[in-house]
C-alpha cells in the first residue's frame, strides 16, 4: 500500500511526496489543504461509533478512504477551465474553504452565502466540500435533492452528537461536525432549502470486474496510479473520479467510476427489491418507489456507494442514533458487510 502510494505521488505530480513544507494536512472534502506553521488541533473530538456487532474483519474498511500522512503538492494560482464553463478558478481557489467554485451557474438556483462562502472563522462553505450543486463525492455526501427537513435534522444531529461516524477519524467528517456546531439555524435553513431545490445529476458509473487498476489514497479519496498495474478487486468497491483534475477543481459535472465485484449488482437488486425474510426490508417502502426519496425520507438512488455503505454501517453500529434511526434498524440488523457492498453497488446504478 505504502509503496503504491509513494510511487503514485511521485508519478502523478512529478514531485516526491513529503516535499511540502507544512507538516499538518487537513483533508477537506476532496482536497488536502496545507496549513501554516502553527496548526490548530482539530476543533472537535466526537466519539467514534462503538459497540459494532460486526466482527472486526467484517468492517467495510474500503468505504473509508483515508491516508492522513498524504502530502499534497502545493496548489498554484493559474486560472483553469473545465468543459462547458467559461468560468476560471485555480487549484488554490479550489482549496479555499470559504469559496465554492461555481463552474456551472446555470445548473442551480441562486446559492445562499453560507453555501457559496460560508462564514469565518468556523462555518466553511457547504459548497466547497459538497460542491456548488451538492453533487458531493465519495469522501463526503451528495446533498442535491435531499428533503430540506431531512438536511436540517441531520445538521441538528451532527451538532448534538446523535450522528457520529464509524471508522477512522477522517478530517472531512470532523470538519462537518465542526461546521454543524458553528452554523446558525438560519444558515442551516437556507442551505437546506437550496440543496433540496437542486436537481441531482447522474454521475456514477458502476463497473463490475474481477481486477481493478491500482489506486492510492490522496488524503481522503482514491486515485488510479497512472501507468500502474492491476490487482484483484477483493470484497471492495473502488470509487474513483474519472478526471482527477476536474474533481480537485470541484467541477460538479465530473463523473465517477465505481468498480464492484462481479455479481454485486444482481445480489444488491435482490436485497433492495425482493429481500428474503430475515435479511432486510424492501427499501422502496420508505425511500419511494424509485428510491429517489420522499418529502421526508432521503433518496438512496444514484449516490456514492462508499457513502451509502458508511451510513448503513453507522446505523448498524449505532454511530447514527438520531430520530430516524429506529426506522432503519430492521433494515441493517442482519446486513453483512458483503450485503452492504451489494446494496450500495446496485443503488449506485440507479438514476438519482
Ligand atoms: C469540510 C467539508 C464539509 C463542509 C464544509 C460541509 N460538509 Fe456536510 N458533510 C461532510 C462530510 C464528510 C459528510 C459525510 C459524513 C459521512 O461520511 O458520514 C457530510 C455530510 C453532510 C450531511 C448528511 C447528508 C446525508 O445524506 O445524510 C448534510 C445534511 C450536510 N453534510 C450538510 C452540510 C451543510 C448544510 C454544510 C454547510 C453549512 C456542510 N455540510 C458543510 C463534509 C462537509
Ligand atoms: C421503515 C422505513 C425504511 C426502510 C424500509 C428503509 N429505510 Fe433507509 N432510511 C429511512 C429513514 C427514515 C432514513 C433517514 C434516517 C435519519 O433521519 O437518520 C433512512 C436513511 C437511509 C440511509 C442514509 C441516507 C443518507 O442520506 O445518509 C441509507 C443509506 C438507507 N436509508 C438505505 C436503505 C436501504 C438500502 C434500505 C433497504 C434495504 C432502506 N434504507 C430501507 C427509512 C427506511
Amino acid at each position: 500500500m505504502l509503496r503504491v502510494f509513494t510511487a503514485a505521488s511521485g508519478c502523478r505530480r512529478g514531485v516526491i511526496a513529503g516535499r511540502v513544507a507544512s507538516r499538518l494536512l487537513l483533508i477537506t472534502g476532496a482536497l488536502v489543504v496545507v496549513l501554516g506553521a502553527a496548526p490548530a488541533p482539530p476543533a472537535v473530538e466526537p466519539p467514534v461509533g462503538t459497540g459494532s456487532p460486526l466482527a472486526e474483519t467484517e468492517f467495510p474498511a474500503w468505504a473509508y478512504a483515508w491516508e492522513p500522512d498524504y502530502r499534497a503538492p502545493p496548489a498554484d494560482n493559474l486560472p483553469q477551465s473545465v468543459p462547458g464553463s467559461s468560468r476560471r478558478f485555480s487549484a488554490a481557489d479550489a482549496r479555499n474553504l470559504f469559496l465554492a467554485p461555481d463552474w456551472h451557474p446555470a445548473d442551480h438556483p441562486r446559492m445562499p452565502r453560507v453555501v457559496a462562502r460560508g462564514r469565518r472563522p468556523a462555518v466553511r462553505a457547504c459548497g466547497v466540500c459538497h460542491r456548488a450543486e451538492g453533487t458531493g463525492g465519495p469522501e463526503n455526501s451528495s446533498l442535491a435533492g435531499l428533503p430540506a427537513s431531512y438536511i436540517v435534522r441531520q445538521m441538528t444531529e451532527f451538532k448534538s452528537g446523535a450522528r457520529t461516524f464509524s471508522g477512522p477519524r477522517r478530517s472531512p467528517v470532523l470538519l462537518m461536525i465542526a461546521v454543524a456546531k458553528a452554523a446558525t439555524d438560519a444558515e442551516v435553513r437556507e442551505a437546506a432549502a437550496y440543496f433540496a431545490a437542486v436537481r441531482p445529476k447522474p454521475l456514477i458509473k458502476v463497473v463490475e470486474t474481477d481486477v481493478v487498476p491500482q489506486t492510492y489514497i490522496a488524503g481522503s479519496f482514491r486515485v488510479i496510479v497512472p501507468g500502474g498495474g492491476r490487482e484483484p478487486i477483493g470484497p471492495r468497491i473502488i470509487e474513483v473520479p474519472a478526471d482527477v483534475r476536474r474533481f480537485e477543481l470541484r467541477d460538479t459535472r465530473v463523473t465517477f467510476r465505481a468498480f464492484a465485484p462481479r455479481g454485486s449488482i444482481t445480489r444488491g437488486a435482490a436485497l433492495v427489491n425482493r429481500p428474503r425474510a430475515g435479511t432486510t426490508v424492501t427499501c422502496a417502502r420508505c425511500h419511494g418507489a424509485d428510491l429517489k426519496g420522499t418529502a421526508q425520507v432521503p433518496g438512496i438512488a444514484g449516490r456514492s456507494p462508499s457513502y451509502l455503505v458508511r451510513q448503513l454501517q453507522d446505523f448498524k453500529s449505532g454511530a447514527r442514533r438520531g430520530e430516524g434511526r429506529p426506522q432503519m434498524a430492521a433494515t441493517v440488523e442482519h446486513l453483512s458487510s458483503g450485503d452492504m457492498l451489494a446494496v450500495a453497488a446496485y443503488l449506485a446504478t440507479l438514476a438519482p
